[in-house]
C-alpha cells in the first residue's frame, strides 16, 4: 500500500489520488522518502529513467513522454561581466515540450495516472499547467478536463484548445475552484493533478538533480526560482534534501523564492516572520503566470524556507520587464515575465549577499516569452524601412 505524508503532523496516510490533503492539518500531502538506498541510473536515456530511484514510480512507460527534461544549464558570461558577478547560470526550462517547467511534473503525474489505471485527468490552471496537462493527456489518450479562470485571454485559450481537452471557464473564486476540483474529481473519477499534486512535485525534483550533475557535482551557493502556488520550489528543495539524505552533498544551497510585488503573499509572510501564508485580496502584476493570491503550497514552502535558511523576496513589474529585456539582449534568452523575476531578484539582492568569486548562482527560467506576448510594448520595436534599391544606403548609414 502506497502512503503520502504530512510534513506538519509527520503522519502518513494511504494514497487517495482524489484528495491528497492531510485530514488533520488540511495541508497538501507529499511523497515520503523510501527506506532503501537510492542511486542515479545515468546510463539510461530518458530523463525520468535516470532518476527513477528518486521518483514515486516503479517503472517508466516511454510511450507517455513528450521528451521533457535534460534542459541546458547556460553560463551568463555577458551578464556576469556587466554586473561584476561570480558565475551565474540559467537552467533553461523554456525548452521543455510546452515551453515551460510544468512538463516535468505533468510527466510524472501522468505516469502515475496510467499506472493506477486512471482514464480521466484534469487541472485547474490559467495557462502553462493547462497546456502541459492537456498535451500529456493527449499523448496518453486520457480524457482531460481543464478548469479555467473566466478572464483567460483568447490566445492562451486557443493554445490549450489545440490538444482538445474538455475546457470549462468557471466564474467565481479561483482559490475555491482549486478545492472544489477535488470533490468533483472523486465524484467523477477525474484525477486533478493540480499545482501541488504530490507526484507533480516529485517531477520537479529532476531539475534539481540535473543542476547538481551539470555543475560537476558541485552545490550552487544560491538557487533562485519564481513562486506562485509553491509546488515548483518545494520540488527543487526536495531534490537537494534527497541528495543530502543519500550522502551526495553535506549542505544545501540557499534557495531564494521570488514573487511579483503585485501578488506576493509568500514574500509578505516571510518578511513578517509568519509561519502561515495569508491570502491577499487583489493580485495585480504583469507576471500573470505567478499571480496566485492564495498559494496552496504556501505553508509548506514557508516551513522549508525557514528550516533551511532560504529567502523570499518580491520585485516590481518594472524590474521584471527590465530583467526580461536584459536577458534577451545580453544572453539570447526570451522568457516570460514570471521567469525574469529571478534575474530581477538577483540584481536586487546581489549587493546584500556578500558573494565570493567562487560562488555559483543558478536561476531557474521557467517559461518562454512567447507565452506572454501581450505584455510587450510595441513601442520597443525599432525597425528601419528600405526598398531593394535603397537597402545598401540604409545599411551603410547604420554602419557609419
Ligand atoms: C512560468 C511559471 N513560472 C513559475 C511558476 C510557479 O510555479 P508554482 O505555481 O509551482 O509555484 C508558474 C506557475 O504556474 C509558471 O507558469
Ligand atoms: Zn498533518
Amino acid at each position: 500500500m502506497e502512503n503520502l505524508e504530512c510534513i506538519f503532523c509527520q503522519r502518513e496516510y494511504p494514497l487517495d489520488i482524489f484528495n491528497p490533503f492531510c485530514p488533520e492539518c488540511h495541508e497538501p500531502l507529499l511523497c515520503p522518502s523510501p527506506k532503501k538506498k537510492r542511486k542515479f541510473s545515468l546510463e539510461k536515456t530518458s530523463s525520468l529513467e535516470k532518476y527513477l530511484d528518486f521518483l514515486p514510480l516503479s517503472k517508466i512507460n516511454p510511450n507517455l513522454s513528450l521528451g521533457e527534461g535534460d534542459t541546458p544549464l547556460l553560463k551568463l558570461n555577458r551578464f556576469m561581466e556587466n554586473f561584476n558577478l561570480p558565475p551565474v547560470f540559467i537552467k533553461n526550462e523554456t525548452v521543455n515540450p510546452i515551453a515551460c517547467f510544468k512538463d516535468r511534473g505533468t510527466a510524472v503525474a501522468v505516469q502515475k495516472a496510467v499506472s493506477l489505471g486512471i482514464k480521466r485527468i484534469g487541472t485547474v490552471s490559467t495557462g502553462n499547467m493547462a497546456s502541459s496537462t492537456a498535451a500529456y493527456g493527449a499523448k496518453a489518450g486520457l480524457e482531460t478536463f481543464v478548469l479555467l479562470k473566466e478572464d483567460i485571454s483568447p490566445d492562451k485559450l486557443l493554445a490549450i484548445s489545440m490538444y482538445n481537452p474538455v475546457l470549462v471557464k468557471v466564474e467565481g473564486d479561483y482559490g475555491e475552484l482549486f478545492y472544489e476540483s477535488f470533490s468533483l474529481g472523486r465524484k467523477h473519477n477525474i484525477y486533478f493533478m493540480n499545482s501541488v499534486d504530490p507526484f507533480r512535485i516529485e517531477g520537479y525534483k529532476v531539475t534539481g538533480f540535473e543542476i547538481f550533475l551539470q555543475l560537476g557535482n558541485r552545490i550552487p551557493r544560491y538557487i533562485f526560482a519564481p513562486m506562485s502556488s509553491g509546488g515548483h520550489l518545494i520540488g527543487l528543495m526536495r531534490a537537494f534534501l534527497d541528495l543530502k539524505k543519500e550522502g551526495f552533498i553535506q549542505y544545501l544551497p540557499t534557495f531564494v523564492g521570488v514573487q511579483a510585488h503585485g501578488c506576493s503573499p509568500l514574500a509578505q509572510a516571510y518578511a513578517s516572520g509568519k509561519s502561515k501564508v495569508k491570502r491577499i485580496k487583489i493580485a495585480k502584476t504583469i507576471a500573470q503566470s505567478i499571480s496566485n493570491p492564495d498559494p496552496p503550497g504556501g505553508n509548506i514552502l514557508l516551513k522549508l524556507i525557514q528550516e533551511n535558511n532560504g529567502r523570499i523576496l518580491d520585485v516590481s513589474d518594472k524590474e521584471i520587464l527590465e530583467a526580461q529585456k536584459m536577458l534577451a539582449e545580453l544572453e539570447g534568452i526570451f522568457c516570460e515575465p514570471a521567469s525574469s523575476t529571478v534575474l530581477a531578484g538577483l540584481l536586487k539582492l546581489s549587493g546584500k549577499l556578500k558573494l565570493r568569486a567562487d560562488d555559483l548562482i543558478v536561476l531557474v527560467i521557467t517559461g518562454s516569452g512567447l507565452k506572454a506576448m501581450n505584455v510587450l510594448e510595441p513601442s520597443r520595436i525599432n525597425v528601419r524601412e528600405a526598398t531593394i534599391s535603397s537597402l545598401e544606403r540604409t545599411i551603410s548609414s547604420i554602419l557609419e
